[in-house]
C-alpha cells in the first residue's frame, strides 16, 4: 500500500473556531484521513497571547505568537486564517496568497471588504482562497451553490444568516419579551458579538449576503450600496400584529436577480414573511437559506449558523477540498472564483437602486389618540398613491396609540416620502417605523 501523504496545516488564531478545528480533526481523525487519503498534521498554531488559558492544550513546540511561522513557512500546505478582523488578517492573508498558498478562512468581513483583491492575488500567484465557514456557519451553502446547484441560474436566494438576531426575534415572539430584555439574555449566553452592531444592525448578515451575491452572480457589491438594517427597532407589537396577519418577522438577506432586466437586488433587513414559508419556521440560533434555481426549483438548507462545532465543520470541509487539490484534483473552486468566468456571469448586470425596490410594507405610526388622525394618515398615504391593505390600532397606557398598517404594492421611494411627511404631521409622535413584507414570488 502506498504511504499516505502528510498535509501540514497552520492555524492563525486559536480561539473558539481554531480550537474547534483542532478538537474535531482529532475527534474524527481516522475517518477523515481515510476519506481524504492523506494524513493531517496541524504543525503550527499562532496566537496573540501565549499565556492565555485555553480549553485545548497544544504541544508547546507548535504554539507561537509569530505568524511568519505559518505564512512564510514552505512546509505549511494550508493556512487557516481564524483570527478575524480586517487588519492583521488582511496583511497575513495577502502575504500567504502572494506566496501561492492555500488559505482557508471563516472571515466574512474580510471577504466582503477585500474579497475582490484577495481572489485576484490568489489567482495571480497560483494560490486558493476557501471560505465555506464565512457564510451560515455549518451549512454548506458555498459548496451547494458552487457545485451542487451548478446547473442553475439563481433567481432568488434568501434566508436567515445571523443566529443571534434570530434568537432575539424568536424569544420576543414566543415569550412576548421586549428587544432589550431578550438582548440582555443573549449577551449573558455569549451569543452577541463583541461589536454588537455586527449582529444587531445587520452588518454580519449583510457581509454574508454580499459573499453569496458574488458567488451566485459574480458581482461584488459594497455594503454602502445596499439596504442594511438590523432588528433594534422591531417591537413586541410589530411581532404580535404580524402574527395576527399570518406573518413572522425575520432578519432576511435577499439576493434577487431579474434575468430579463439584468438587475440584481441585494439587501438585508427585518421582514414580514409568511408563516407558510419554510424559512419562517427557522427559529432560535438557527440559520436557513432558500436557493431558487431555474433548473432545480427551490432548495432550503437549515442548520447551525455559528458556534465552535458548526463553524469548524465548514473549515474542515475546506481543508478537505484543499487536500484533494494538493493531491491533484481539479476542484470547482479553481475556476469558480476566476475573474473571467465571473465577469461573464455579471456582464451587464446592474445593482438595483435601493429606492426602486417594490413591494408591500408594514408601518407602525405612533400618534396622539385624537379625532381625525386616521384621516390625516390616509391623506398622506394617498398623496404617495399608497393603498392600505390592513389597519390595526392599539391604545397605549399613556393615552397615545400605535396605528399599524400594511400596504398594497408600492415602492421604497413612496414609503420614504410618506414617512417623512408623517413625521412632520402634528398628531404623529416621533418617526414612523416600517418593515418590508417579503414575497418570495415577487422579491
Ligand atoms: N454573530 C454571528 C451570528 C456569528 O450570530 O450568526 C456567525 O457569523
Amino acid at each position: 500500500m502506498s504511504k499516505k501523504r502528510t498535509v501540514r496545516i497552520g492555524l492563525l488564531g486559536f480561539g473558539v473556531v481554531g480550537q474547534g478545528v483542532w478538537k474535531n480533526i482529532e475527534g474524527n481523525r481516522q475517518s477523515l484521513e481515510y476519506r481524504l487519503g492523506a494524513k493531517l498534521e496541524i504543525s503550527e498554531v499562532v496566537v496573540k497571547n501565549l499565556t492565555r488559558p485555553r480549553e485545548i492544550s497544544v504541544p508547546k513546540a507548535l504554539l507561537s505568537d509569530d505568524p511568519s511561522r505559518v505564512v512564510d513557512n514552505t512546509e505549511i500546505d494550508i493556512v487557516c486564517e481564524l483570527m478575524g478582523g480586517t487588519d492583521e488578517a488582511l496583511d497575513l492573508t495577502r502575504r500567504a496568497l502572494e506566496q501561492g498558498k492555500i488559505v482557508v478562512t471563516a472571515n466574512k468581513a474580510l471577504i466582503c471588504e477585500y474579497g475582490e483583491e484577495l481572489f485576484a492575488i490568489a489567482r495571480e500567484n497560483g494560490g486558493h482562497y476557501f471560505y465555506e465557514a464565512s457564510v451560515a456557519g455549518g451549512i454548506p451553502i458555498i459548496k451547494t451553490i458552487r457545485e451542487g446547484l451548478i446547473a442553475n441560474r439563481f433567481n432568488l436566494i434568501f434566508g436567515i444568516l445571523n443566529g443571534t438576531s434570530n434568537y432575539i426575534l424568536t424569544r420576543m415572539e414566543r415569550e412576548g419579551l421586549s428587544f432589550e430584555a431578550t438582548l440582555s439574555d443573549a449577551r449573558e449566553l455569549g451569543y452577541v458579538e463583541a461589536d454588537e452592531a455586527l449582529d444587531l444592525d445587520g452588518i454580519d448578515a449583510a457581509h454574508k449576503a454580499v459573499i453569496l451575491a458574488f458567488l451566485a452572480h459574480g458581482k461584488w457589491v459594497r455594503l454602502d450600496e445596499i439596504i442594511c438594517e438590523g432588528i433594534r427597532e422591531v417591537s413586541r407589537e410589530d411581532i404580535e400584529v404580524s402574527a395576527q396577519l399570518g406573518y413572522k418577522i425575520k432578519l432576511l438577506a435577499v439576493i434577487a436577480r431579474d434575468f430579463e432586466k439584468e438587475s440584481l437586488s441585494v439587501r438585508l433587513h427585518p421582514a414580514l414573511i409568511s408563516k407558510e414559508e419554510v424559512i419562517a419556521g427557522v427559529d432560535e440560533v438557527y440559520n436557513g437559506v432558500s436557493v431558487t434555481g431555474d433548473v432545480v426549483g427551490t432548495t432550503v438548507l437549515i442548520g447551525r449558523g455559528a458556534g465552535q462545532d458548526a463553524t469548524s465543520s465548514s473549515v474542515i470541509s475546506d481543508i478537505a477540498d484543499a487536500v484533494f487539490l494538493l493531491q491533484g484534483a481539479v476542484t470547482p473552486v479553481v475556476s469558480g472564483e476566476d475573474r473571467a468566468i465571473h465577469s461573464k456571469l455579471s456582464d451587464g448586470l446592474k445593482l438595483k437602486e435601493k429606492e426602486s425596490l417594490e413591494g408591500r410594507y408594514y408601518l407602525r405610526i405612533h400618534v396622539k389618540n385624537q379625532e381625525g388622525v386616521l384621516a390625516k394618515i390616509s391623506d398622506i398615504m394617498a398623496r404617495e398613491h399608497i393603498s392600505f391593505a390592513t389597519v390595526n390600532q392599539k391604545e397605549l397606557e399613556d393615552g397615545t396609540a400605535n396605528v399599524m398598517v400594511t400596504t398594497h404594492e408600492t415602492n421604497e421611494a413612496s414609503i420614504l416620502s410618506a414617512k417623512t411627511m408623517l413625521e412632520t404631521e402634528e398628531t404623529v409622535i416621533g418617526e414612523p417605523f416600517s418593515i418590508r413584507i417579503f414575497d418570495s414570488g415577487n422579491a
